[in-house]
C-alpha cells in the first residue's frame, strides 16, 4: 500500500514537470515535446525510462532554481517494429535542452548500453548546446558522449533526429552519427549561431540560412534525410531501421510479409529507359525502380551531390546498398561531394553486412581546376579505399560508360568486385575516344594534310576496339555480358551466390582512409 502512495506521489510530481504551459510553448513553436516524440517513434507501451531522478549538482548562476529532475533529457529503451532500441530525447522546454554534466551522463549511459547489447541508438536532439552555467563539465559531458559514439561506430547503427536547434556541441553528435534526420523549418544545426557570427565577422545570417534542413540536405551534406513534419520524420526513422541489422554481428533482415517481392521478372522497360545514344542522359532512378523490389529504394542524401545516387534497396527481399551514377546531372561524374557521399554509404554498408550493388554509367572523375585544387585526389581516393576495403558481397553492373578512374573505383574486378556484369552497350576504356585520339595521335593529326578526316578515322578505330565490353570479357575482367531484360534475375542469382562470402583481412590496428 505504501508503495502505491509513493508511486502516486511521484506520478503527480512528474505531471507538474510536464506543465501545460511548457507543452503549449513547445507546440507554439510547431514542435512536439520530448515525450510526444518518443511515443511517436516507439511501439505503444514499450518505453521504459531510465534515470528520471537524475539532476544537476550545480548551484551557481541560478542553477538552484532552474534544475529539474531528469536534467532536460528523457532516456531509456523500447521497441520499434518489435526490435529493441535505446534512445534519448532532449527536452527544450527545460533550460533549452542544454547539456550539463548529468544530462551528458544519461546520454552516455544509453549509448553504452546500446553498444553492449547490440541495439541501435537513436538521439532526438532539440538543444541549445553546452549548458553555459555548468562550464567545463558541459564540455567534458560532450567529450564522454563523443567517445562513446566513436566506440559504438561500426558496432550498432547510430541515428540522430534533429527536431529543433542543434547548437554548438550538440551538432557533433549528428556529425558522428551514421544517419541524420532533419525537418523543414524546425531543425537548425550549427557550430556557432548567428549572434556569434555577427559579432566575429559582421556577417548577418538567419538561423534557417545558416543551418536549416535545406542547407544541410543540399549544400553541406551533413543531413541524410529531410521531412516536412516530425511525424513523417519518425516514420522515416522506422523505415530506415527496417533495412538494417541490429548490430555488426547480424545480417540485415530479409523482408517478409505482404509487400515482399521475391520473384525474378524480365526488365524489358530498361530498353526504353536507357537511350542507346550514349550522349543522352536518363533517370537512373527509373532503372532502379524497374530492377529492384517495387518502391524499395530508400535514397540517402537525395538533395546532395545529385550526380550520384546512393541508398538502400531490396532485391528479392534482401537489403542491399546501392551506388549509381545519375547521368541526368553532370553526366553522372564522380566529383568531390559525390565521392564523399559514395564512400560514406559504402563504409556504412560494410560495417553492417549489407551487400553492395553498383549501377555504372559515367565517364569518370570530374575534370577541372576547381576540382583538382579543392582536392579531388584526396576525396576521390575515399571511393577507392572504401570499395577496396569493403568485404561484403560487391556486384557491379555496367550499363554504358565505365571510363578511367570510375571503372577502377566502381567496377574493376582487381579492386575486389565479386561479380562484374555488363550490358552489350557497356563501354570500358581509359578515357573517351575523342580525348584519347588527341593524346596518342596528336603528332600524326598535326602533320596530316587532312587532320579532321584522320581524327575522325582514328576515333572510329578506337571506338571499334574499346567501346564494348568484349575486350574486358576476353580478359576475364567482365564475368558476363547479359541482355538488359535479364538484369533483375541475374542480380538476384549473383547476390544469392555471394550471401555467405567470407574474406580474411590482414591483422592491423586500423587502416588510414584519406580524409
Ligand atoms: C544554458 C541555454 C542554452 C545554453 C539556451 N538556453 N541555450 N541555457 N546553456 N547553451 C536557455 C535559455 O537561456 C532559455 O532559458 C531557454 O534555454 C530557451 O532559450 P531561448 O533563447 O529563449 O529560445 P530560442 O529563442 O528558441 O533560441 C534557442 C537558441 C538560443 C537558438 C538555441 O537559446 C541560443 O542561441 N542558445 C545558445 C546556442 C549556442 O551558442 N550554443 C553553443 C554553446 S557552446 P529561460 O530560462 O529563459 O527559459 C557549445 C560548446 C561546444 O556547445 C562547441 C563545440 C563546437
Amino acid at each position: 500500500m505504501a508503495f502505491e502512495k509513493e508511486i502516486e506521489r511521484l506520478k503527480k510530481k512528474w505531471e507538474e514537470l510536464e506543465s501545460p504551459e511548457l507543452v503549449e510553448k513547445q507546440h507554439q513553436k510547431g514542435k512536439l515535446t520530448a515525450r510526444e516524440r518518443i511515443n511517436l517513434l516507439l511501439d505503444p507501451e514499450t518505453f521504459v525510462e531510465l534515470d528520471p531522478f537524475v539532476e544537476s549538482r550545480f548551484q551557481q548562476l541560478g542553477m538552484t532554481e532552474k534544475k529539474i529532475p531528469g536534467d532536460a533529457v528523457v532516456s531509456g529503451f523500447g521497441k520499434i517494429s518489435g526490435r529493441q532500441v535505446y534512445l534519448f530525447s532532449q527536452d527544450f522546454s527545460k533550460m533549452g535542452g542544454s547539456l550539463g554534466e548529468l544530462h551528458a551522463q544519461k546520454i552516455t549511459k544509453v549509448i553504452e548500453l546500446a553498444t553492449k547489447t547490440g541495439c541501435p541508438i537513436i538521439g532526438i536532439i532539440d538543444s541549445g548546446g553546452a549548458r553555459i552555467q555548468e562550464g567545463i563539465s558541459s564540455l567534458d559531458g560532450y567529450a564522454s558522449i563523443f567517445r562513446a559514439m566513436v566506440r559504438a561506430s561500426g558496432v550498432i547503427p547510430q541515428i540522430s533526429v534533429i527536431v529543433g536547434p542543434s547548437a554548438g556541441g550538440a551538432s557533433y553528435a549528428p556529425g558522428l552519427s551514421d544517419f541524420v534526420f532533419m525537418v523543414e523549418r524546425i531543425s537548425q544545426m550549427f557550430i556557432t549561431g548567428p549572434e556569434v557570427i555577427r559579432a566575429v565577422s559582421g556577417e548577418k545570417v538567419s538561423f534557417e540560412d545558416l543551418g536549416g534542413a535545406s542547407i544541410h540536405s543540399q549544400k553541406s551534406g551533413c543531413s541524410h534525410f529531410i521531412f516536412k513534419s516530425e511525424k513523417d520524420c519518425f516514420l522515416g526513422v522506422k523505415k530506415l531501421l527496417s533495412y538494417l541489422p541490429q548490430n555488426n554481428l547480424e545480417d540485415p533482415p530479409r523482408q517478409k510479409g505482404l509487400f515482399a517481392e521475391f520473384f525474378e521478372r524480365e526488365n524489358l522497360r530498361l530498353l526504353e529507359i536507357v537511350p542507346e545514344d550514349e550522349k543522352k542522359g536518363y533517370d537512373m532512378k527509373e532503372v532502379i525502380e524497374e530492377v529492384f523490389d517495387k518502391n524499395s529504394f530508400l535514397e540517402v542524401q537525395s538533395g546532395f551531390a545529385t550526380n550520384c545516387l546512393v541508398g538502400l534497396a531490396r532485391l528479392s527481399g534482401y537489403s542491399v546498398g546501392l551506388v549509381a551514377n545519375q547521368t541526368k546531372f553532370m553526366a553522372g561524374t564522380l566529383d568531390i561531394d559525390s565521392s564523399d557521399k559514395v564512400a560514406r554509404l559504402v563504409r556504412f554498408c560494410d560495417c553492417f553486412n549489407i551487400p553492395l550493388i553498383n549501377l555504372v554509367d559515367t565517364s569518370g572523375y570530374l575534370p577541372g581546376t576547381d576540382q583538382e585544387h579543392r582536392g579531388i585526389i584526396r576525396h576521390g581516393a575515399k571511393v577507392l579505399y572504401a570499395f577496396a576495403e569493403a568485404s561484403v558481397p560487391k556486384i557491379s553492373l555496367i550499363l554504358r560508360k565505365a571510363f578511367g578512374g570510375a571503372y577502377i573505383a566502381l567496377c574493376s574486378r582487381q579492386l575486389g568486385y565479386d561479380r562484374v556484369i555488363a550490358w552489350p552497350s557497356a563501354q570500358i576504356a581509359v578515357m573517351g575516344p575523342e580525348q584519347a585520339v588527341r593524346i596518342i595521335y596528336r603528332k600524326e593529326i598535326a602533320e596530316s594534310k587532312e587532320p579532321k578526316k584522320l581524327e575522325k578515322e582514328k576515333i572510329e578505330e578506337l571506338k571499334e576496339i574499346f567501346l564494348s565490353p568484349y575486350q574486358a570479357a576476353k580478359l576475364g575482367q567482365v564475368d558476363m555480358i547479359i541482355h538488359p531484360k535479364e538484369t533483375r534475375s541475374i542480380l538476384i542469382k549473383c547476390l544469392e551466390s555471394l550471401l555467405n562470402k567470407r574474406e580474411a583481412k590482414i591483422a592491423k590496428k586500423h587502416g588510414n582512409i584519406p580524409l
